[in-house]
């Protein structure tokens, strides 16, 4: 009998779900062409789900998703409803801490076909990865920050050395892993602003005291200013790039800009025994219920996922599902065959989930 993989769903709202039926219909195809198993459980949540039960999770949600082999996000929040101090129900942010999930790992990637802004021939190869330390940094302050009496706010940023460890050892072990598999440099850049704030000072020397124990990955730092600049500028230059929490929640829209827009971006919620995977884009309340999302960042993700599953559990058949999802994408786009709406092109949310699922089941993107 072959493994059966579980996954929970959690399609959240507004073009979460949308996207997710998507990334379904791909992982059917998966199962079909590579004889992988799943069994999924969906989970709701959201700002929605708050609305009407006056929690963002069910009670045993996070406890449900947990015991899942992988969890597989849509997107959850909605700017008009909102907990009672003004900020907005984002349980994403809620995972992250309960499951220890501190890596955000946002891959930067151009795909054949997707109009991009920077006219540079070097930019039809970018290929970087912004990690976001998701547990800390200025989100420590989430939900406990100060105004005093009306005059003045207050919120506090942590820099701890365990995450500062653990974030460093990931970064470095993926530079290793994609110079050994993608021919990338083996670079960790951290990215700080070390020149004002002591936090940002005790991270760069904490950085540097992890990276020495790999002496075959090139480890610098950048300031933040400077790599706002450089991203646009240069970013063919970059490798993995490690940063604090606010700083990468900016920088990864910035990236994403670069290959086309949040719709093309994906990102996995990383920790030692839990994984997220979910668009970097949020629940998009303005194309929300038209069908014209783009699925691209939410597939893209659940091929992270098998990829994340796939050494996990050492399955061959996992490892090659992932390339081959990544390899229908850039057919489908590459091609011309699919131009979504947010390239000014006419093709739907389903009808994009459709061709890349066919694209695997027909074997097309075994080899290419
Ligand atoms: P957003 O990412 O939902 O949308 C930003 C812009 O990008 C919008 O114009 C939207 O139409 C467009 N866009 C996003 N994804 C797209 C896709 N797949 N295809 C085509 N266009 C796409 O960010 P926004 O508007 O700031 O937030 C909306 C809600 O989502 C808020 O309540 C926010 O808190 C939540 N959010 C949730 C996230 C999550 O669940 N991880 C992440 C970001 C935001
Ligand atoms: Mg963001």
């Amino acid at each position: 009998m072959p493994k059966v993989f579980h996954i929970a769903l959690m399609p959240g709202e507004g073009i979460g779900i949308e996207v997710l039926d998507a990334a379904k219909a791909v992982l059917d195809a998966v199962e079909t062409r590579y004889g992988i198993r799943f069994h999924s459980e969906t989970i709701p949540g959201g700002a929605h789900y708050y609305r009407e039960h006056g929690m963002p999770l069910p009670r045993d949600g996070i406890r449900r998703a947990a015991a899942a082999d992988a969890i597989l996000f849509g997107a959850m929040g909605w700017p008009d409803i909102r907990y009672p101090d003004g900020t907005e129900i984002a349980p994403q942010l809620d995972l992250r801490l309960q499951l220890d999930l501190y890596a955000g790992v946002r891959p930067i990637r151009t795909i054949p076909g997707v109009p991009r802004v920077l006219t540079d021939p070097r930019a039809a190869h970018l290929d970087f990865v912004i990690i976001r330390e998701s547990t800390e940094g200025m989100f420590a302050s989430r939900g406990k920050g100060e105004i005093i009496d009306d005059r003045e706010a207050r919120d506090t940023q942590v820099i701890t050395r365990r995450s500062t460890e653990r974030l460093t050892n990931f970064s470095c072990l993926l530079a290793r892993r994609r110079k050994a598999t993608r021919g990338t440099p083996g670079r960790v850049t951290l990215v700080d602003k070390s020149n004002v704030f002591r936090s940002f000072a005790f991270m760069r020397k904490v950085f540097y005291g992890a990276a020495a124990a790999y002496p075959d990955v090139d480890a610098r730092h950048h300031y933040i200013d400077a790599m706002a600049l450089d991203l646009v500028r240069r970013p063919w230059d970059f490798d993995v790039l490690p940063t604090e929490n606010l700083f990468g929640d900016i920088l990864s829209d910035l990236g994403a800009g670069l290959i086309g827009g949040m719709g093309f971006a994906p990102s996995a919620d990383i920790g030692d025994e839990h994984g997220v995977f979910q668009p970097s884009h949020g629940s998009a309340p303005d194309i929300s219920g038209k069908g014209i999302a783009n699925p691209t960042a939410m597939i893209l993700s659940a091929a992270m996922m098998l990829e994340w599953l796939g050494e996990r559990q050492q399955s061959d058949a996992l490892l090659l599902a992932a390339r081959a999802i990544e390899r229908s994408v850039d057919i489908a786009f590459g091609s011309g065959k699919i131009r979504s709406y947010d390239m000014e092109g006419q093709h739907g949310t389903t009808a994009i989930g459709r061709t890349i699922a066919e694209a695997i089941r027909s074997g097309e993107a075994d080899l290419a």
